[in-house]
């Protein structure tokens, strides 16, 4: 998927050149490594999403962004997200790893909150065309080893006119040196790191790319679904 060498990152004037990732070239293992840490750090990602405000003000920007009735949350990790938003609409969410789905499933009942959960993957999802309103991702997608495969499926699960509305980490658009380290940090810890713009152009659909934080390299992407599906539209 990536379009630019994988070298170093380059520089032009003050700007770095975005360096995106390869897809891995053996999906199924680059799934299982992320699926094993999660089993083992579960309790400790709980805890540390309750302890460090940052993530949360990182992710609630996504919250205004939701139409109901029916929400889809793709890798909602411990659902610490989920409660703040469960109460007002119909509530799914699918994840990886079982042991994040048991601490949100423990998360969900302390808050008196009701969601339907299962396990899965983003790249085959379990629902029927065009079913929610809204499809919630957020610091995941970078994690995905298909990233066209799992994008057409977030889209997939849309009606027509609903919004995917997707939180994960990019390069800044000013390439400042800040934001750019920070990206790749998490591409050290084995996120792909894409050409989100590229991507949705691919899939043909219209997107806002806001920068929310972590010195441009938190972006919020809210992506609609055409409101007439393809092939139904009228003719000019
Ligand atoms: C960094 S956590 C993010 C959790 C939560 N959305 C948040 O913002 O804190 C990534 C989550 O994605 C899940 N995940 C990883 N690969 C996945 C895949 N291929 N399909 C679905 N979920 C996946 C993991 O189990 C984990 O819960």
């Amino acid at each position: 998927m990536s379009e630019q060498p994988n070298s170093d990152v380059g520089r032009t004037g003050h700007h770095e050149i975005p360096n995106y990732s390869q897809e891995p070239q053996d999906r199924g293992a680059f799934t299982s490594s992320f699926d094993r840490a999660y089993t083992r750090f579960a309790r400790v990602y709980d805890l540390a999403v309750k302890l460090v405000p940052l993530w949360k003000a990182w992710l609630r920007p996504a919250l205004p962004h939701l139409q109901g009735p029916r929400i889809l949350e793709v890798s909602f990790g411990t659902a610490h997200l989920m409660t703040e938003y469960a109460s007002r609409f119909e509530v799914h969410g699918l994840d990886l790893n079982h042991e994040m789905i048991a601490v949100a499933r423990e998360n969900l009942r302390r808050a008196g909150l009701r969601a339907t959960l299962c396990r899965g993957t983003a790249e085959a999802l379990p629902y029927r065309t065009g079913t929610f309103d809204s499809v919630l991702n957020t610091m995941a997608f970078s994690g995905y080893p298909d990233a066209r495969k799992s994008l057409e499926e977030l889209l997939r699960v849309l009606r027509p006119g609903g919004r995917l509305v997707l939180i994960d980490i990019n390069y800044p658009s000013d390439g400042n040196w800040f934001g750019t380290r920070l990206a790749e940090l998490w591409k050290r810890g084995g996120d792909l790191i894409r050409d989100m713009g590229s991507l949705f152009r691919r899939c043909s659909v219209g997107y806002v790319d806001e920068e929310i934080g972590g010195w441009g390299s938190v972006h919020l992407y809210v992506v609609t679904k055409d409101p007439v599906p393809a092939g139904r539209g009228a003719s000019a």
